[in-house]
Order: structure tokens, then sequence, then C-alpha cells
């Protein structure tokens, strides 16, 4: 992309965001401040990317033929999907006859949809570590892969995210109502599930990769190029498979540091195309494993908003554009995430005041028309000399707001 132009002229450079979640809405800000045409696509009314986008469609993304009818009427350059719920075979179609760019690339948004094409890809293909792990299609099968992977294992449908449907299991008799639960949680019937065993490790990361176009240097006869840049790890922790609090750096060894590139480096440029990348990876001592890997900004990444230079929805918008980047950190930081805490609609928030006196927070509510008790509705964001001072800040902050029944 050589040139941006005016939203809504003739000129526009259109970018089609797929899911818009408070992920996308960060996204959607930054193309907004570059002067990109904006369009926010999601499966219900108002989503948080949908109030600060030039336009938005309420659709169901995982049927082809309303998907691929909204790609038509609105011909964005670039699509950016957001989650994984999506009819990926019109975006397959889409980037082959050349009607759009599809971030990072229609095959990497296919592959890590489901858990069994990145884990064949990072383990069998691309020879990285991970935990040991088997595909079952039945109660039966799980019981005897959970006894030959040995116990405990983490049971996950092939095709869910965020903790969905997943549970760990201690005994070969719990088998069956791991296959039940994981039938409950997957997003579509595919009745297939991954069983891994557990790896014991010290800590998580989330290592953002970008791959972004290194400008053409006419000095140096450079044509540009796609280069790779990583951000300082990011620590966290989950509560029932979803991120409760995340901060960045997370302190590691120089040697894990550099397996943990190494390995992002690889499935990165297997997956190809541009943008950010949320390799989740497994650390003890010096031994790094693989986890999984979201072709996008990672919820994790909030923390970013507060400690880097560029946040990683800054880094995306830049990276997806062909724009140069700069994965640089500025300060230690945290997130920590606030919750719905009920089922209610048009919830309003106390607190904010209070919050915001902790000294350097900072938050966003991502204006989500309903909510649930775990769900997501913001996130408070700190600094701090340290990453413990800033992770005490930002859960006092996230504390302090409190959702009430409007
Ligand atoms: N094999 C494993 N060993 C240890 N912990 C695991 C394993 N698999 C998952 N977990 C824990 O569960 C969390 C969620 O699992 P993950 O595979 O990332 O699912 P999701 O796609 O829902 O994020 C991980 O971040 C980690 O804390
Ligand atoms: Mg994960």
């Amino acid at each position: 992309m050589a040139r941006i132009g005016t939203p809504l002229s003739d000129t526009a450079t259109r970018v089609m965001l797929l899911g818009a979640g408070e992920l996308g809405k960060e996204v959607a800000i930054e193309l907004q401040r570059l002067g990109v045409e904006v369009i926010a696509v999601d499966r219900y009314p108002n989503a948080p990317a949908m109030q600060v986008a030039h336009r938005s469609h309420v659709i169901p993304m995982t049927d082809p033929h309303v998907l691929a009818g909204i790609i038509a009427a609105e011909h964005p350059h670039i699509i950016v999907p957001e989650i994984e719920a999506i009819a990926t075979d019109v975006l397959v179609e889409i980037e082959a006859a050349g009607h759009a760019t599809v971030i990072p690339t229609a095959r990497a948004v296919h592959l890590t949809m489901n858990r069994e094409g990145i884990r064949r890809l990072a383990a069998e293909e691309l020879g990285l570590p991970t935990s040991p792990y088997a595909f079952v299609s039945g109660a039966a099968e799980l019981a005897e892969a959970a006894h030959r992977i040995g116990l405990p294992v983490f049971v996950k449908p092939v095709m869910s995210s965020s903790g969905k449907g997943q549970s760990m299991i201690e005994a070969v008799e719990d088998a069956g109502n791991a296959w039940n639960y994981a039938q409950s949680g997957g997003r579509v019937e595919t009745a297939r599930v991954i069983v891994e065993g557990r790896i014991d490790f010290d800590f998580e990361i989330t290592l953002l990769t970008v791959r972004s176009m290194r400008a053409p240097d006419q000095v140096r006869g450079d044509e540009g190029a796609v280069r790779t840049d990583f951000c300082a790890p990011i620590g966290h922790r989950q509560v029932q498979g979803d991120y409760v609090e995340s901060w960045q750096p997370q302190a590691m060894t120089p040697a894990a540091l550099a397996a943990a590139q190494d390995i992002a480096a690889k499935v990165t440029d297997a997956l190809g195309g541009l943008g950010v990348f949320g390799v989740e990876l497994f650390v003890k001592g010096d031994q790094v494993w693989f986890s999984e890997v979201s072709p996008r900004p990672h919820d994790t990444g909030l923390v970013t908003l507060a400690t880097q230079t560029m946040s990683e929805f800054a880094l995306h918008a830049r990276a997806i554009l062909g724009l140069p980047v700069d994965v640089s950190l500025r300060e230690p930081g945290a997130s920590a995430v606030i919750y719905g805490g009920m089922d209610a609609t048009g919830v309003a928030f106390e607190g904010v005041a209070e919050a915001l006196a902790v000294p350097t927070a900072d938050l966003r509510l991502f204006g989500k028309p309903e909510s649930y008790e775990r769900r997501r509705m913001g996130v408070a964001t700190a600094r701090g000399a340290t990453v413990e001072e800033a992770r005490e800040r930002a859960r006092e902050a996230a504390s302090k707001v409190k959702p009430v029944a409007g």
C-alpha cells in the first residue's frame, strides 16, 4: 500500500474488521488516526469497534454467502479478522481472486482457527517443542489418549477459544465428563478435541511478534522486505482459560528469551503476511514450549497501551498498511481485567474517578451493550518502576470500578 486516501471518497483506503470487539476497537482507532476508512462487522449491534468505525454491519460471519455478500458490497482493500468464528473459506477465495488482502493471510486465519491445523504445523512440520498431544473423536478414545499421554491432561474442543469447553482431568474416569463438556463448549459440532499433557511451567508468556515492511532504501539499493520484530515478553495469569492480569516485561533468562524468539520467528514465518501475532509460550528455566498463536493482537497485549512506544494496536495498524513500526518498551506496566459481574444490559460503571486516582492508572471501558457475569467489560492499566508496582496499581484501579445495573 503505497499511499493512503481520504475516507469516504474515491481515494479511500478501506479496511474491514471481521469481529468488532475491544481489540478491534483499538485497531479501528489507530486506523482512523491514519485517515483510513473503517468498516466494522460483527454478529451483534453496537459492538465496541462499531462505535468508532465509519460504518458497520451486523451479520452471521460464519455464513459464507452473507459474508461474501458484505465483502463484495464494501470492496475493502484489507480484511482484518479479529475473531476465529468466521467462514474462512470465503477469505481464501477472496485472497486467491486478488479482491482484497487478508491479514495476515487467508491460510494463516484458516489454520489458526482450528487447534489441529496450527498444532500439526508447529509440532509436526516445524518441529517446535509442544506439550504431548492427541486428537480424538470420542470419550473412549479420549480416555485411551489420556492414559497414554499421562495425567493430568487438558481437553479442548479444536474449534474454541477463551477456555470454552476446556477442562483438565486428573483421572481417566473423568474422560466422559470432559468429552461431554467439550461438546457443549465448541464453536461448531466438530466432535473433535485435543488432549494435551500438562506442561509444568514456571510462567507463561505472550511474545508479540510483528511482521512489517522494511522501507525501501535507495542508498543501499534495498527494495524493502518483510522484517520480524519482537516486543518485550508479556507475562499473564489465566483463570478458567481467560486472562485476568498481564504485565510487561516478564523477566526470563537470555537462553529462554532466545528460544522464545526463535520459536516465534519460525511459526510466524510459516504463517506469513503482515501484522501482529500473539505467540503463546510456556517457560520453565531455559526451556520453552509453543502453546498457540493468534494471527492478530492478543488480549494479554492490552498492557502495551501503557508500556510501549506503540501499542500492539498501533503496531498492527501500521504493519498491515505496509508502514514501519517501533516495538520499543518504554516502561514496565500491567493490565487487570474488569468483569461485568452481572447479567444485564446497559450497565453503568461507578468508581471511575477513584480508579483513575491510582498513580499512572488508565482505563478502557469497552462499551459492550450487554454485560455477563464473566464478560470482559473493561481493563485497567498502570505503569511502575517495577512490574510488581505496576501490577499492584493495575489491580487496585480495576478493583475500584464497579459495574451497576442501569
Ligand atoms: N498443555 C498445557 N499445560 C499447561 N497449561 C495449559 C496447557 N494448555 C492450556 N493450559 C493453560 O490454559 C490456558 C488456556 O489454554 P489455551 O490453549 O491458550 O486456550 P485458549 O485458546 O482458550 O486461550 C493457557 O494459557 C494455560 O494457562
Ligand atoms: Mg490461549
